[in-house]
C-alpha cells in the first residue's frame, strides 16, 4: 500500500513511520510526504531520508475546496492509497474525509475521547488526571473523534510541567503510530460500519 504522510511541522512521527517502513515485512510503503506549509522542518528530513515530497501551501488558495482539490491532485499523481495525517494543522471538509472514509488516521496527543483540538497537555495538568497518553485513530469530519484503533498510556508525576509531559508521551506516540498503520495496512484492523474491527486472534 501506498501511503501519503501528512504534515504541518516538525515531522517526528512521520520520521517514525518512514524509519519502521524500512522494515523488509511493513505492509506499506511511504511514498509521499506531503506538507501544507512550504517551510516544515519534516520536509527536509524526508527529503534525506529520500521520500518524494511535496508542498501545497494553503495560504495559495482561496478557500478549502479548492486547497484540498490541489490536495487531490498530488495524491493521485503518487497513487496514494492511505493517508497518515502527522501533526498536520488543517481542518479537512467532510467531503474530502468522507472520500478517504476508512483510509486515513490521525494520531492524537490524548487518551480520546478525552481532549480532543489543541493544547491537550495543558488541559490533561490542569485536570489533575494522573494518566494520559495518545490515540491513533480513523479520521471522521467531526475533529478528533474517529474510531480507535490503538492507544498507549504514560502515568503524569508530581512537578510536571507541559513540556515534561508532551515529552513522555511524544515517545510513546512514536511506537504506537507504525504500529497501528502496521495494524491497518496488515488487515489486522479496519473500519466496518463505523466502528474498529480487529481481526480475530488477535
Ligand atoms: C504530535 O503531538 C501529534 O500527536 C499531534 O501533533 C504533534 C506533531 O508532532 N497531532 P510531529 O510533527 O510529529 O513532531
Amino acid at each position: 500500500r501506498r501511503v501519503a504522510i501528512l504534515i504541518s511541522g516538525r515531522g517526528s512521527n512521520m520520521a517514525s513511520l518512514i524509519e519502521a517502513a524500512r522494515a523488509v515485512d511493513f505492509p506499506a510503503e511511504i511514498a509521499l510526504v506531503l506538507s501544507n506549509r512550504p517551510d516544515a522542518e519534516g520536509l527536509e528530513r524526508a527529503k534525506e531520508a529520500g521520500i518524494a515530497t511535496c508542498a501545497i501551501d494553503h495560504k495559495a488558495f482561496p478557500d478549502r475546496e479548492s486547497f484540498e482539490r490541489a490536495l487531490d491532485a498530488a495524491l493521485r499523481e503518487h497513487d496514494i492509497a492511505f493517508i497518515c495525517l502527522a501533526g498536520f494543522m488543517r481542518v479537512l471538509t467532510e467531503r474530502f474525509v468522507e472520500r478517504w472514509s476508512g483510509r486515513m488516521v490521525n494520531i492524537h496527543p490524548s487518551l480520546l475521547p478525552l481532549y480532543r483540538g489543541t493544547q491537550t497537555h495543558r488541559r490533561a495538568l490542569a485536570d489533575g488526571v494522573l494518566v494520559h497518553g495518545c490515540t491513533v485513530h480513523f479520521v471522521v469530519p467531526e475533529l478528533d473523534a474517529g474510531p480507535i484503533i490503538a492507544q498507549a498510556a504514560v502515568p503524569v508525576v508530581p512537578g510536571d510541567t507541559e513540556e515534561s509531559l508532551a515529552a513522555r508521551v511524544i515517545v510513546q506516540e512514536h511506537r504506537l503510530y507504525p504500529q497501528a498503520l502496521r495494524m491497518i495496512c496488515d488487515g489486522t484492523a479496519r473500519l466496518e460500519d463505523g466502528r474498529v474491527a480487529f481481526a480475530r486472534g488477535w
